[in-house]
């Protein structure tokens, strides 16, 4: 069987909330806000294993088997979202994560097509406000697939987007959900945070800072003949 690592990169697809920019506290904020005015209980330990998924999946997720009927449901949707947008229409690029900044243009003029590929409804009005909207071929979210994180479908949709096998893709990803649903789609996948998160990712890295693209070509087109903790091959 051919190794993965042995087929060379010729795309690479970004997660957006906890990758490209930490809207990660404004989600905490926005939800922790609706739930105390519905006495729901919350906080941000649960938070942290809402990453990546549909806002819908994380109203599910936290309200459980209470009773709510779906115009209510929507109607938590639907305010959440309206708070969130309080946040997203501040932002800038100075929202962007530690090495973004440089790495989107590098890999550019490497002359890889980038995709991004969220869980987000507000993913082109995110990547617009950052100003990054423009550096990529193609933004996907989980609306345009029938399943969410952690199905493959929005990473398979981004890939055909750009046209680029899976096997060549590379994925960046912050939460567990992102990081099952890009190793199912079979790609590569750099998982960004904690171990206890991404730990299953082929390589994990705290973040993004300092991180050039030729790191990230060298690590990933090296076929594996070590373990998936590979911090400090990336250069770090
Ligand atoms: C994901 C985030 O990218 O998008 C989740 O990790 C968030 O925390 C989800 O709930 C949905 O985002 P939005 O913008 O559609 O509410
Ligand atoms: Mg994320």
């Amino acid at each position: 069987m051919t190794d993965l690592f042995s087929v060379p990169l010729r795309a690479v697809i970004f997660d957006m909330d906890g990758v490209l920019t930490d809207t990660i506290d404004y989600h905490y904020r926005t939800w922790q806000r609706l739930f105390d005015e519905e006495n729901i209980p919350f906080n941000r330990e649960q938070n942290e294993a809402l990453r990546g998924l549909s806002r819908l999946d994380s109203l599910n997720a936290v309200i459980g088997d209470r009773p709510f009927s779906d115009a209510k449901k929507q109607e938590f949707l639907d305010r959440k979202n309206q708070y969130f947008h309080e946040f997203i229409e501040q932002m800038d690029e100075t929202a962007l994560l530690p090495g973004i900044a440089h790495l989107l243009p590098e890999i550019k003029a490497a002359g890889l097509p980038m995709a991004v590929a969220s869980a987000s409804q507000n993913v082109t009005k995110v990547c617009t406000q950052l100003g990054i909207a423009d550096m990529f071929d193609a933004i996907a979210n989980v609306y345009d697939v029938p399943n969410s994180k952690p199905a493959p479908d929005v990473f398979l949709h981004a890939a055909q987007l750009i046209g680029v096998e899976p096997q060549a893709c590379l994925v960046l990803e912050d939460g567990g959900s992102g990081i099952a649903a890009a190793l199912a789609a079979g790609m590569r996948v750099l998982g960004l945070g904690s171990p206890e998160i991404v730990g299953a990712a082929h390589v994990v890295l705290p973040d993004l800072a300092g991180v050039t693209w030729t790191m990230l070509r060298d690590r990933f087109e090296t076929p594996r003949t070590m373990t998936s903790s590979a911090v400090s091959s990336v250069g770090r």
